[in-house]
């Protein structure tokens, strides 16, 4: 893609997610800044992210990023562990400089990896995530840079993103898979006194995790984190905020059908949804 063909006019925060997980991150930006535009990006024909290697993860983002920068985007937030693992460094060092070296993509593992050392009195931290996130090491990474006193134990989840995509999270189903992952996380080092929910998708089976986590462990979604950091990051950069729009609006695509996307959603946001299908 060519810089000059993109334009140069303010436009919304673009949020990309490989499905309906990344709504979660959007709700609690829009909540701390619902005066910018956005645009929500769902990759749900092609979720689940978590099984598929580096290079599809890396070559599905770029290509979401891409179409979010055509749509007027200057800032993008991967609202997906998955994708922030795998694809976020080299779509920031290879990708940007030749499309546009302005624009900004960011993650939500660092945000989150930074608030970790407030939870932890054990120093000891579970990282619940898919089996990408877990395999790139991508948290363990980024605390020990920040934290190196704090163990980190990653457990990974293949079936917990699907019983989100499918709608299966108050099912018997969910129930025996969050509690599987969760003893074995807690069997694995039961010094553990703070988890980390390292997907987007994860917020969603929330009331079920809780329900198998014992009480003084503090489970930690990542929503609010990612929140608080880009409202921080947009008060360092004046420039970025000056190419946002403000204009209070929101727009939701899909790769999917738009009608099942939008009924997802709203179930998800708590308030109607219209979704437009795209094609990445
Ligand atoms: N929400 C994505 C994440 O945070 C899920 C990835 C997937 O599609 O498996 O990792």
């Amino acid at each position: 893609m060519q810089a000059s063909r993109l334009s140069s006019a303010p436009g919304p925060i673009g949020v990309f997610d490989s499905g309906y997980g990344g709504l979660t991150v959007l709700s609690q930006i829009r909540a701390l800044m619902p005066q910018f535009d956005y645009i929500y990006l769902g990759d749900n024909a092609r979720a689940p992210y978590g099984n598929r290697s580096f290079e599809l993860v890396y070559e599905f983002t770029r290509q979401a990023v891409e179409r979010l920068f055509r749509m007027g985007c200057h800032l993008v937030i991967l609202a997906c562990n998955t994708a922030s693992a795998k694809a976020l460094r080299t779509i920031q060092q290879r990708d940007l400089p030749l499309i546009d070296p302005n624009r900004r993509v960011l993650g939500v593992i660092r945000p989150t990896a930074e608030c970790v050392g407030l939870f932890t009195h054990t120093r000891h931290v579970g990282i619940l995530a898919t089996p990408g996130t877990i395999r790139s090491h991508t948290y363990n990474l980024e605390i020990a840079k920040l934290f190196p006193d704090i163990h980190v134990e990653g457990e990974a989840c293949p079936m917990w993103v699907p019983l989100v995509e499918n709608r299966e999270w108050e099912s018997p189903g969910a129930d025996y898979f969050v509690k599987q992952h969760l003893t074995r996380l807690l069997t694995t080092d039961p010094l553990i006194d703070a988890i980390i929910l390292g997907c987007t998708h994860y917020p969603l089976l929330l009331p079920k995790i809780r329900q198998f986590t014992p009480s003084g462990i503090r489970l930690i979604p990542q929503g609010q984190y990612v929140a608080t950091s880009l409202h921080t990051y947009l008060g360092r950069h004046p420039e970025m905020m000056n190419r946002i729009t403000c204009g209070a609006s929101i727009r939701f695509l899909t790769t999917e059908q738009p009608d099942s996307f939008a009924q997802s959603a709203s179930i998800f946001l708590s308030h109607p949804v219209i979704a437009e299908h795209v094609t990445l």
